[in-house]
């Protein structure tokens, strides 16, 4: 098998997505979110790049969470904090969600075989999940709004250092984020604290998301896209 990684969306042009698995991610904070909500019991998130046909989703009873440029969409229901996602009354509840960057990195990774949302908040379940599907893995990046963003990258190094040499690391993107997150895992908080958007994030107030998006493992959890939703794995439609 081999790992690929898609350092941006922008990129994906460059990538066959036939035959693969893609992980998506976007640590801060739009795939963080979506795991700490199906890890909680969120019973379906639907991913909108267009943000009027996210607010369409309400005629079908479904809760709205939107973002932009990393503040909550006035007139949303929730906003994109991984603690919006945990809340008790959203167990059993479906999300339709917009996001600047997370969902668009959905909506370009459509044509893979399948669709993993991944994060830092399921690293070992995402990582034991691609051992036993043994399909080649392209990771998705969200970036920021088509540049390369520091987060992101330390994930797609974080899950090529479990998976490599299992897997054989494919041109050069997983060799520069495994590099990346070698040389800066012993101290990951404090790395993320100083990058672009995570600044952007603190002016915002936003600081306490920073620090739980990179927690390791809260969930075991794989949420899948499946007919443009995004379930646990294994569990069909309802
Ligand atoms: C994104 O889409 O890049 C993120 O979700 C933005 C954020 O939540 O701050």
């Amino acid at each position: 098998m081999t790992l690929d990684a898609c350092l941006s969306p922008d990129l994906i042009g460059h990538h066959s997505l036939e035959g693969r698995i893609a992980v998506v991610v976007d640590i801060l904070r739009a795939t963080s979110c979506m795991t700490a909500g199906i890890g909680s019991g969120v019973s379906g998130i639907r991913p909108f790049e267009n943000l009027e046909e996210c607010l369409e989703m309400r005629r079908e009873e479904y809760l709205i969470a939107g973002e932009r440029n990393g503040s909550k969409m006035d007139g949303f229901d929730l906003g994109n904090s991984p603690y919006d996602y945990m809340q008790h009354h959203l167990k059993g509840r479906k999300i339709a969600v917009t996001t600047t960057n997370g969902t668009v990195a959905i909506e370009r990774s459509r044509q893979a075989e399948e669709v993993v949302i991944g994060s830092f908040l399921n690293l070992t379940a995402v990582t034991n999940y691609l051992r036993q599907k043994k399909k080649p893995v392209l990771i998705v990046c969200a970036g920021w709004k088509g540049k390369i963003n520091l987060e992101d990258t330390l994930f797609a190094g974080a899950l090529a250092e479990r998976l490599h040499p299992e897997f054989e690391l494919e041109c050069d993107a997983p060799r520069v984020a495994l590099a990346t997150y070698k040389g800066m895992k012993n101290n990951l908080l404090d790395h993320v604290m100083n990058s672009s958007h995570a600044l952007r994030l603190q002016r915002l107030n936003i600081s306490k998301d920073i620090s739980y998006c990179l927690r390791v493992d809260e969930f075991d959890v794989v949420p899948v896209l499946v007919n443009g939703e995004i379930r646990p794995a294994g569990v069909s439609e309802v």
